[in-house]
């Protein structure tokens, strides 16, 4: 996969150099760009913004060197397909925005399927709208939030995109099961982990874990899964396809005050508070 990132702040993406991305980086899985898009300014002064038509506080990002750093990497894109014989297929155009669709782990796994993304970091108020109907001509422009709060800039909503997007990519994380066992993989929530010793200040590992019974461990993680998903995130409950479980999976369901009808959890009425 290639990835460009274009941003006035190009130092904030110094991350990328670390760990598991870092070292996808250099052995070649990954190969990713960062632009700075004063680079592609054309005045003295490399300025990006200008007061937003219409009034209002705050200042907008000028259209110009936008296009300008956008035809360069679309360009480049093209060129590359071209060398390869291959029809040149729209890069995916991220621009990390509070008023995108929401990022999550499904969507993680479908942007790692891409060839080729480009973020575009957009600071103060955002970026003149024209650019983003204007890039539809080139890319596959997608919006996209990382949840319902506001951040400075699109920068550290990047940090977060390519470590989950990365991450996927055949190779990156050394052994692909751990990738199958974590959060929101299945739609549920992860278990709780404990590693040695089996009694620290007190406290125990729970006993089922230190059995040796691997149909007992894997029965006890996944309903721990069902009992803190319940907890934590019951909104997710209503999305999960509840046709496969087992005679005790939905006993604990029960237990945690869900039947399952026609497939899907529902919430017993008489139950209370969400656990
Ligand atoms: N830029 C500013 N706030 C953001 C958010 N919540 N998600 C993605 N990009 C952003």
């Amino acid at each position: 996969m290639r990835i460009d990132v274009v941003s006035i702040f190009p130092e904030y993406l110094a991350p990328l150099e670390l760990s598991l991305i870092g070292k996808a980086r250099q052995d070649g899985l990954l190969e990713l760009n960062v632009h700075d898009l004063r680079t592609f300014t054309t005045d003295k002064h490399r300025t990006v913004d200008d007061t937003p038509y219409g009034g209002g506080a705050g200042m907008v990002m000028k259209p110009e060197p936008w296009a300008q750093a956008l035809e360069s990497i679309a360009g480049n894109a093209a060129v590359g397909a071209a060398s390869q014989g291959v029809p040149a297929k729209k890069p995916v155009l991220i621009v990390p925005s509070p008023a995108g669709e929401r990022f999550n782990q499904a969507l993680a796994y479908e942007l790692a399927e891409e060839e080729q993304l480009v973020f575009a970091c957009g600071r103060y108020e955002g970026i003149d709208e024209r650019v983003i109907e204007w890039a539809a001509e080139h890319f596959a422009v997608r919006p996209i939030s990382l949840g319902d709060y506001v951040l400075n800039g699109g920068e550290v909503a990047v940090l977060a995109m390519v470590e989950a997007i990365g991450r996927l990519l055949p190779g990156v994380v050394g052994n692909p099961e751990s990738l199958v066992e974590e959060s929101h993989s299945d739609g549920l929530l992860e278990y709780p982990v404990y590693t040695k010793p089996s009694s620290w200040r007190d406290r125990e590992v729970p006993a089922v874990l230190l059995s040796g019974n691997h149909g007992k461990i894997a029965q006890w993680r996944r309903h721990e899964q069902y009992r803190r998903t319940a907890e934590r995130r019951p909104d997710l409950l209503a999305e999960f396809d509840a046709g496969g479980l087992t005679r005790a999976d939905r006993a604990a369901f029960g237990e945690l005050g869900y039947d399952v009808v026609d497939r899907q959890l529902r919430r017993r009425p008489d139950s209370g508070d969400p656990a």
